[in-house]
């Protein structure tokens, strides 16, 4: 087991005008789940490779353990990588994909196959060691590939995208047992996935990256609480959390009708920069909804949201709306309560929940005040 540790690691491909990695600093703990994501591009799969050793460093380091990697060939650096596409050998049975490397490797042939029926043991696989990949389903592919590394007993697992090839259900199945083995193991691995629901639920910590700089790099909880800037912030949660300019004003923000109070820290961190405006954030799940009271016909307040579609999840609707903040028309998403989804072209009257602002400067994009 090791730490592994990127120092402002940098990758500029040949002829590119910008680096597809831009300094990259993260320090993974020696047993730590680290989940790399974000959009398409950003720069995940590069950051991977250059710790595989499949990638040229071109500036800064990178270490595993106290070992520094940054010039190492892939063979040195004790790693094993999973693939999205598994790159299993058609023509060897599941027992000789798994010892393969091993035998490469000179190791004894009566210790390889303790180690792959101790690896199908574990992965469910015992039974299938003697078939070709072929009559294999999707799932049970990806196991193979996760065999083939495990029995390697690296100090850190690489994986990108291993489960973009199975079907949603699986997914979600193979992500939990694909957590909980790493748990076991307890080996240092670095996850690429594009898929923030995924990097949510799997990563000790996640790294999201955009355009090839890290934005943040925090546990689900902090990420999802207190994202560091607008980015994030959008990247982060599903449905996106809203985000809406709206204009400072005496203690607070105009969010529709209402003044909403906000630390003041937040509108001195914007008065500082010149700012008159701050973009605030609020979770689809952290609006209320104003309730008319019985033979009350005036407006209840709040922001009046106009239903445009109704989401409903069983448990949970929601209701895609618009609604007019900061003097303009904008797309408003709120969770409601399944069993009391509005109808669809009827007014919802909604406030922000106090203390579930997030505030972020409209021209940094920088979150602010907490
Ligand atoms: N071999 C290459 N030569 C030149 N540019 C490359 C090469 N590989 C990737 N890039 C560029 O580097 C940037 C980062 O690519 P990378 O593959 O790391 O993205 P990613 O985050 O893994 O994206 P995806 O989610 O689509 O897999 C992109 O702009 C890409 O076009
Ligand atoms: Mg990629």
């Amino acid at each position: 087991m090791a730490t592994v540790t990127y120092d402002k690691a940098t990758r500029i491909y040949p002829g590119a005008d910008k680096p597809a990695v831009d300094q990259l600093d993260i320090a993974i703990e020696d047993g730590e789940f680290l989940v790399l994501v974000g959009p398409s591009g950003c720069g995940k799969s590069t950051s991977l490779r250059m710790l595989a050793g499949l990638e040229d460093v071109n500036g800064g380091a990178i270490r595993i353990g106290d070992r520094d990697v940054t010039h190492l060939p892939p063979k040195d650096r004790d790693i094993a990588m999973v693939f999205q596409n598994y790159a299993l050998y058609p023509h060897m049975t599941v027992a000789d994909n798994m010892g393969f490397a091993l035998k490469i490797a000179g190791v004894p042939k009566a210790e390889i196959r303790q180690k792959v029926e101790d690896a199908a043991r574990i992965l469910d696989l015992t039974e299938y060691l003697g078939r070709k990949p072929k009559a294999l389903s999707g799932g049970q592919r990806q196991r193979v590939a996760m065999g083939r590394a495990i029995v390697r007993e690296p100090q850190v697992f690489l994986m990108d995208e291993p489960l973009s090839n199975l079907d949603a259900k699986l997914r979600v199945q193979t992500r939990t047992q694909i957590a909980s083995l790493q748990r076991r193991l307890g080996i240092t691995t670095v996850y690429v996935t594009h898929d923030q629901v995924e990097a949510m639920t799997m990563g000790d910590r996640v790294a999201v990256l955009k355009d090839g700089l890290l934005q943040q790099i925090d546990s689900p909880r902090n990420m999802y609480d207190r994202p560091a800037n607008l980015f994030v912030a959008g990247f982060i949660g599903s449905p996106a959390m809203n985000l809406v300019e709206v204009p400072i004003t005496d203690g607070g923000v105009k969010f529709g009708s209402d003044v909403v109070p906000v630390p003041r820290e937040a509108l001195t961190a914007a008065a500082d920069k010149g700012d008159r405006t701050v973009t605030v954030g609020v979770r689809p799940e952290h609006f209320d909804v104003v309730e008319r009271p019985e033979g009350r016909t005036d407006e209840p307040g709040g922001v009046a949201v106009t239903v445009n579609v109704v989401e409903e999840l069983g448990a949970d609707g929601y209701v895609y709306g618009t609604a007019e903040v900061g003097g303009e028309r904008k797309d408003i998403v709120v969770r409601v309560n399944g069993r009391r989804v509005p109808e669809k072209g009827s007014v919802l009257h909604v406030v922000p929940r106090s203390g579930e602002l997030h505030v972020f400067s409209t021209s940094s994009g920088e979150r602010i005040g907490d």
